[in-house]
Order: structure tokens, then C-alpha cells, then sequence
């Protein structure tokens, strides 16, 4: 057979499949939601989550020694408050849960990197992102409170906020805020590109967030848009975003290379609770392999161009590159 290219010839062995491998993942790139709870003495497993938990404040610090005990550097966080209220007040009390973690985290493990979701659905007694006026999510006198909110979270020690309500204007209003506050350097990392999504469906259970009625239709995107996305993006790059994020990440990846070919600024995709559950439920079923499931999802998500992965399996996965399963 005369054949000028055998592209089977780079793929002989392992070191040669290494030496030409075109994506390469490290630790510092990934990033652990995790979720602290008011009370004491609490480390719940979230049912449709399994090995994820919520942690009140006594017990966070085991956890935050599991996450720097597998060589990861950087968490998100999100609050569980023990009440809720129309006007989402847990969201930005000083005294609020995500607050309350923050000083104590930092003061244990200064050496994390903290991340903190800014959004108010956690908060409200209604489960919406933000104000309401009748039953629809009102944008503009939203805007005062998350960036209000992203101002108590950098006060209480954050080293970069992520707003994920998916307001008009929002990422403007945080930058305007922290920065008549003398925060200049704080990032912000904007869920840009986030759609109403069914993938979050864990989340809210985890969180509690569920929207007592309606969906999230109004504010979130349809997951029909392509352009809209790239829209959203340029919008947040406008207003001062430092890292942009498309949500989810695997049905999501087209987002990820059109935005990241795009603009300049580093892309971060998350992958979200539904797509761990997915996982989690199909391996304990025996149906496929976990870790070699997570590892192609990350992966997928590098070789689309981001340059963050916000993951549940990030433990798992800073285990697997450091014994070399992927990386
Ligand atoms: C808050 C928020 C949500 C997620 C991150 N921030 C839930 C939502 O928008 O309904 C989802 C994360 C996940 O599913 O893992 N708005």
C-alpha cells in the first residue's frame, strides 16, 4: 500500500502519544465549588450529589485540608444561610455565611485561592436571583444589592467574585463598587454566558435555590442561542469582566471556542452539578468508568479552549494527573 501519511505512526507508544499530545491540564487550572451551611457539627452529603457536602463552619477547615491535600489551590464557594427573606439580606450581611467562611478559611488556609459566587437565589425566600416586582426578576434595583453583595465577600477576605444572576449591567455595577472601595485588583470572574439550563437541577437541591414558581427563563439564556452568547460575552468584556465564564461546560463547548477565539481575556467553563450526577449515577450503577469519564470531560473542556475548569470531580481529577491517568 502506498500511503505518504500513516497518522497511526505518532501513535506507537505512550511516550510518543505523550510527546505530541496537543492538550495539557494542570492543577492550577481547575477550580472546587464547594458549599458551607449554617449550624454546627455539619457535613451533609447531598443526595444528588454523592461525595459533595455541605459543611458548616467547625468542619470546613477538614475539608479545605482534603482540597490543599490534593494539590488544588483555588475554591468556590456558596452559602447555605439558615433563613431566607424576600430581599435576600443573607446575601450581603456581614454576618452572612459566605462572610462568616471566608474569615475563618482564610485565616486557616491563607494560602487558598478564594472564589465566591455572587448571586442572591441562595438567599431569597421566592428563590429568584434578585428583586422581584410582580413575578418577574427586577434588573436594575437588583444591581445595587449583588454588587453590595460582592463588596461584603472581598471585605471578608475573597480574592475574586463571580456573579452568576445573569442581571443586565451586573458585572459594571461590582466593578464600580469594589473599585470607590479601594478594590481595584480584585477580579471578577462573570458567569457571561450562562443558560437556563437543566443541569443545575443537583445544585438546587444542594442549595436549596429551586425558584418557589416560574423559572429562570427571564434572566438565564435559551440554550438555543448561539450569537446571543457571544453577545453576552462582549457585553461583560465591556463592562470590565477579567475572566468570562460559559455554563454548563459539556453541552456548552461551542460557547467555549467561539468566545475563547474571540477575546483575549481567559475563559473558564463550569461543569455544572447535572453533568457530575450523570456521572456519579451511571458509574455507581456499573454503566461506565468515572474517572475515565471525568478526564474526558476535562479534557474536552481544555481542548475547546478554556483555560478554568470549575469541576465537582476536581479531586479526583488532581489524583488522576498525579499519577499521570491524564494531564
Ligand atoms: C446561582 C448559581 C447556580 C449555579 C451556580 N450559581 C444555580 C442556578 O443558576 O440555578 C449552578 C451550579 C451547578 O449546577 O453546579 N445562581
Amino acid at each position: 500500500m502506498d500511503m505518504v501519511y500513516r497518522p497511526r505512526r505518532l501513535r506507537g507508544s505512550e511516550t510518543l502519544r505523550r510527546m505530541v499530545r496537543e492538550t495539557r491540564m494542570d492543577k492550577s487550572s481547575l477550580i472546587y465549588p464547594m458549599f458551607v451551611a449554617e449550624g454546627s457539627g455539619i457535613k451533609e452529603e447531598i443526595p444528588s450529589m454523592p461525595g459533595q457536602y455541605r459543611y458548616s463552619l467547625d468542619r470546613l477547615p477538614y475539608a479545605l485540608e482534603e482540597v490543599s491535600r490534593a494539590g488544588l489551590h483555588s475554591v468556590l464557594l456558596f452559602g447555605i444561610p439558615a433563613e431566607k427573606d424576600e430581599v435576600g439580606s443573607g446575601a450581603y450581611a456581614r454576618d452572612g455565611i459566605v462572610q462568616k467562611a471566608l474569615r475563618e478559611a482564610k485565616k486557616g488556609f491563607p494560602n487558598l485561592y478564594y472564589i465566591t459566587d455572587v448571586c442572591m437565589c441562595e438567599y431569597t425566600s421566592h428563590g429568584h436571583c434578585g428583586i422581584l416586582h410582580d413575578h418577574d426578576v427586577e434588573n436594575d434595583a437588583t444591581l445595587r444589592l449583588l454588587a453590595q453583595t460582592a463588596l461584603s465577600h472581598v471585605e471578608a477576605g475573597a480574592d475574586m467574585v463571580a456573579p452568576s444572576d445573569m442581571m443586565d449591567g451586573r458585572v459594571a455595577a461590582i466593578r464600580e463598587l469594589l473599585d470607590e472601595n479601594g478594590h481595584t485588583e480584585t477580579p471578577i470572574m462573570s458567569y457571561a454566558v450562562k443558560y437556563a439550563s437543566a443541569f443545575y437541577g443537583p445544585f438546587r437541591e444542594a442549595a436549596d435555590s429551586a425558584p418557589a414558581f416560574g423559572d429562570r427563563k427571564t434572566y438565564q439564556m435559551d440554550f438555543h442561542n448561539r450569537r446571543e452568547g457571544m453577545k453576552e460575552a462582549l457585553l461583560d468584556l465591556e463592562e470590565g469582566a477579567d475572566i468570562l465564564m460559559v455554563k454548563p461546560a459539556m453541552s456548552y463547548l461551542d460557547l467555549v471556542r467561539e468566545i475563547t477565539d474571540a477575546v483575549s481575556i481567559p475563559v473558564a467553563t463550569y461543569s455544572v452539578s447535572g453533568e457530575y450526577a450523570m456521572v456519579k449515577a451511571a458509574a455507581m450503577k456499573g454503566w461506565i468508568d468515572e474517572e475515565r469519564i471525568f478526564g474526558e470531560m476535562a479534557v474536552a473542556a481544555f481542548r475547546a479552549g478554556a483555560q478554568i475548569y470549575i469541576t465537582y470531580a476536581a479531586k479526583e481529577l488532581a489524583a488522576m494527573m498525579d499519577d499521570g491517568r491524564i494531564g
